[in-house]
């Protein structure tokens, strides 16, 4: 089987990792990397740390609006994939680069494969557009979880559904065993002690309001406050001018490579942030979540009490930071941490095999 595997920004690293390396044992991958991050620190670090192979192609589309980037992506893959001729396109979570790849794939000969199907938040983040338009167009939708084949079904999505489990869950559990605890050292924090932030999305970083907000709310915790920040949010402080304050009152640093975040996860009291996987990483590490938005397409972590929806209301995260605790009981609805070897089996059965993969598209 010949697959070509499209990645461009920090979250699908991390994912596809676990894949390619199942993948590779009987298969043939060409990755592409768009160039969405290109940042050493949201890009190289994770291909060195992961042992991801190098991408045979990067498109280097780089930073630009949504219509621009979506739009270059989309030139330089369908010329990729009429190149290619894979028997299969597989796409990560929910970017840009996941939308130009899904929109390349299906006008052109071969399947397509969405990893982490089905999940809805019910917002109007452009990430809900492109997780939508994505699935619409796959053949096959990995789901995550029960619930997100719930909301497949919703959408009149039902053939090619195949729930396996959380990839992100799988590449915790590779990353868990080597975490890399020296930055606690590093950061001058220790176990427990300390609460750990990012926020990188549109809606919170772009807004001057709802940034200041998130800013008060942590500078007012009496812990320490470790916050890795996304470029595009250190851009935003420094144009909004509150980027001395944040610096003052936070630790305020770059973003770190996996290795290093995942033992930060593990080690923090409570982790305040807007981004999805960071979301479902401290569930898989019991570590309590305030999330700095109003919903979540992870809504397990929320209903069985690990993770409180507190927007960017600055008086909503300070109490969330200090009510923090974990619940003495936690589900486990995004599998067994063998998301990676099944998405490769059902692979193998539905592409492979012409008169089933006749049947899937
Ligand atoms: C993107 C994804 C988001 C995902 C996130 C993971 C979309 C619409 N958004 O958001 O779903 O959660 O990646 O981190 O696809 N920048 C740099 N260096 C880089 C990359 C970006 O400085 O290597 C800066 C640029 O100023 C850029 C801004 O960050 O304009 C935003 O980058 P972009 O890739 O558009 O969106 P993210 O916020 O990273
Ligand atoms: N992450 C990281 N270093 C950081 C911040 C996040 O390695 O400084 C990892 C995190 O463990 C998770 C992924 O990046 O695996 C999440 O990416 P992000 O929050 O950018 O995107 P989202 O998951 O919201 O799409």
């Amino acid at each position: 089987m010949k697959v070509l595997t499209v990645v461009g920004a920090r979250p699908q690293f991390v994912k596809a990792a676990v894949v390619s390396r199942e993948l590779r044992r009987d298969h043939e991958e060409t990755l592409v990397h768009t160039g969405q991050h290109y940042d050493e620190s949201l890009s190289d670090v994770f291909f060195e740390e992961l042992a991801i192979p190098r991408p045979d192609e990067n498109l280097g589309v780089g930073s630009d609006t949504h219509g621009r980037q979506t739009a270059r992506m989309l030139e330089g893959l369908a010329a990729t994939v009429e190149a290619e001729a894979p028997d299969v396109v597989l796409v990560y979570g929910d970017t840009n680069s996941t939308l130009a790849a899904a929109i390349a794939a299906s006008k052109l000969d071969p399947a397509l494969a969405h990893v982490e199907a089905g999940m809805r938040s019910g917002s109007d983040m452009p990430e809900e557009t492109n997780r939508v338009l994505t699935d619409h167009a796959a053949d096959l939708c990995f789901a995550p979880s029960r619930e997100a084949a719930s909301n497949l079904r919703d959408e009149g999505i039902t053939a090619g559904v195949h729930v396996t489990g959380d990839v992100g869950y799988d590449a915790l559990l590779w990353a868990r065993e080597r975490a890399d605890r020296s930055v606690l050292g590093d950061f001058g924090v220790t176990d427990r002690e300390f609460v750990l932030a990012t926020v990188h999305r549109e809606a919170n970083a772009d807004d001057p309001d709802r940034l200041a907000a998130i800013v008060d709310a942590l500078a007012d915790d009496p812990r320490p406050v470790v916050f890795p920040a996304h470029p595009r949010t250190t851009d935003r402080l420094r144009e909004f001018g509150q980027y001395e304050r944040a610096a003052r009152e936070l630790t305020l640093v770059d973003p770190v490579g996996y290795r290093r975040f995942v033992a930060l996860l593990d080690a923090a009291a409570v982790v305040a942030t807007d981004s999805g996987g960071v979301q479902k990483e401290a569930f898989f590490l019991d570590t309590p979540c305030v999330t700095l938005r109003e919903e979540t397409e992870w809504v397990e972590t929320v209903e069985s009490g690990w993770n409180v929806l507190a927007g960017a209301d600055a008086d909503r995260i300070r109490v969330a930071l200090a009510d923090a605790t974990a619940p003495d009981e936690k589900p486990q609805p995004y599998g067994d941490g063998h998301a990676a070897e099944r998405i490769v089996e059902i692979l193998e059965t539905s592409v492979e095999k012409p008169e089933v993969r006749d049947r899937v598209r």
